[in-house]
């Protein structure tokens, strides 16, 4: 069969230009950071760490070249349930373990995702089985991804009750080992200005109207939901002591 033939484009990306399924691998273009990623991804395949793509080298195109991991990434907003956010926090925290004293977390605690959300996961059938897109991995601390996760995966800040998102978050932090209300408050504050920032950028500066609509329109959401965080400061806070 000829190869083009078993070409497909993959959608429902947000920023790769063009992510493409050849066979049993996917092509993505590189970028001033594919070194760590590729590094990252070489780390976690010694490390036996299965959550992720395996790096197979650069193509004729100059593309990465990554093993194609069956199932399907969730684009809109899911109803995750307790045991399908226990599967990606067990996940999170042996990615984390898998890099912590590495040579690439430099002198951090670990290598963060920076991105683990429900639009970088893989699902075979209901269970989530790895992370994709590792373009914006760097050393970091562990609370910074744990706090990311728990926004993209819960929604925080959505109309989903206060006392709901404070069980969850409780039990996934406890699932993680990890029990810092104060850390994961200010963590929580950090990456969503992080993102806010992100976004007010391209609000300004995207080269086209409808992504700078788009930026404008996500960066009124974040804002509201930062809100949200801050009027629950001591819940998260108090998260743990009860
Ligand atoms: N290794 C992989 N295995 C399976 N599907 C993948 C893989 N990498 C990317 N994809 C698919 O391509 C889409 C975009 O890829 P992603 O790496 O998330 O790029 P970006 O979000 O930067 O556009 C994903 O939503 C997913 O459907
Ligand atoms: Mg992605």
């Amino acid at each position: 069969m000829p190869k083009e033939l078993d070409e497909c484009k993959l959608v429902g990306g947000r920023t790769a230009a063009e992510v493409l399924r050849i066979g049993d691998t996917v092509r993505r273009p590189i970028g001033p950071h594919s070194d760590f990623s590729h590094a990252l991804l070489k780390l976690l395949k010694e490390k036996t760490f299965n959550g992720a793509p395996r790096f197979l080298g650069i193509d004729e195109k100059g593309r990465e070249v990554l093993t194609f991991i069956k199932g399907k990434v969730p684009h809109g907003e899911i109803d995750w349930t307790d045991d399908q956010l226990i599967v990606v926090v067990r996940m999170l925290k042996r990615f984390h373990d898998a890099t912590a004293g590495s040579v690439l977390a430099g002198n951090q605690e670990v290598v963060c995702h920076n991105d683990v959300a429900p639009w970088n996961i893989v699902l075979d059938d209901t269970i989530p089985v790895a992370f994709i897109d590792f373009d914006g991995a760097e050393p970091g601390s562990r609370v910074d991804d744990l706090a990311y996760f728990l926004w993209t995966f819960l929604r925080l800040g959505s109309d989903i009750p206060a006392d709901q998102q404070a069980r969850k978050t409780r039990l996934l932090c406890e699932t993680y080992g990890f029990s810092d209300g104060q850390a994961l408050y200010d963590a929580l504050i950090k990456q969503q200005n992080k993102i806010l920032a992100e976004r007010e950028m391209l609000a300004q500066e995207a080269p086209d109207k409808d992504s700078r609509e788009f930026s404008a329109s996500q960066a009124k959401n974040i804002r509201s939901e930062i809100e949200w965080v801050q009027s629950h400061k001591t819940l998260f806070e108090s998260i743990f002591r009860a």
